[in-house]
């Protein structure tokens, strides 16, 4: 299995002194972790975490990012720019990026292949909402996801992938091991049938409420290679602690 990785989503919370106390709690925490660690702070912020991070185990990522490389996009943020400052991640298809500004299957897969295109390692997110669970498409949807997304995949060397179920994110309800790992093994067979992808290399997280006190549970299931962390993320002893049951 591939070193665990733990990733933070700060989603649209913040300022400069909240970034700089939290960053400097976690750089200093942070000496060999035993597991890759990324934040993925707002755009506004991400120059100041990567000079905060530098000569740190920590990476930058954003939380998305145009399909585009530059040009008249306003408002939008190129892959090319994200990697050009520092940043080496970056998260795809959040559920909150389909639901709240309508992203499809498609865009998502134009975001990756620019992101993969300007040397960035995407964070792509899938997921089902309590409907579709309730109403047993959970896997389907989650391989019509995937397929949609990867379809201009061009060898992604570090494939990432985050299920996240979207009945758990910031509701405190977590997906049971169980039910997290029966869903990242499906996830690796659909993987294993879409060509050129590595589906054993390829690292796949979990996401949805994962706090300190139910990581460990979380990283022992075979198919659970990390965490994408929302809310925990947001206070420094929390998202070290998630990291410390990845190293052990
Ligand atoms: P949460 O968010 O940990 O607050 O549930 C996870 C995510 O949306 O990435």
């Amino acid at each position: 299995m591939s070193q665990l990785l733990v990733v933070g989503n700060w989603k649209m919370n913040g300022s400069e002194a909240t970034v700089a106390a939290l960053l400097g709690e976690m750089v200093s925490a942070v000496q060999t972790p035993g597991v890759d660690v990324a934040i993925c702070p707002p755009y506004v912020h991400l120059g100041q975490a990567v000079k905060a991070v530098a000569s740190s185990f920590i990476a930058v990522g954003a939380q998305d990012c145009s399909s585009q490389t530059s040009g008249a996009y306003t408002g939008e943020v190129s892959p090319v720019m994200l990697f050009d400052i520092g940043c080496r991640w970056v998260i795809l298809g959040h559920s909150e990026r389909r639901q709240y500004h309508g992203e499809s299957d498609a865009l998502v897969a134009a975001k990756l292949a620019a992101a993969v295109e300007a040397g960035l390692s995407p964070i792509v997110c899938v997921g089902e909402t309590r409907e579709q669970r309730e109403s047993g498409k959970a896997e389907s949807v989650v391989a019509k996801q995937l397929v949609g997304a990867l379809r201009n995949h061009a060898g992604i060397e570090s494939l990432v992938i985050a299920y996240e179920p979207v009945w758990a994110i910031g509701t405190g309800l977590t997906a049971s091991p169980q039910e997290a790992q029966a869903m990242h093994a499906h996830i690796r067979s659909v993987l294993e049938g879409i060509a050129g992808v590595d589906a054993v290399a390829s690292r796949l997280l979990y996401g949805g409420s994962v706090k300190a006190d139910n990581a460990r549970e979380l990283f022992a299931e075979e198919d659970i290679d990390g965490a994408l962390v929302g809310g925990a993320s947001l206070v420094a002893s929390e998202f070290l602690s998630i990291v410390g049951a990845g190293s052990t």
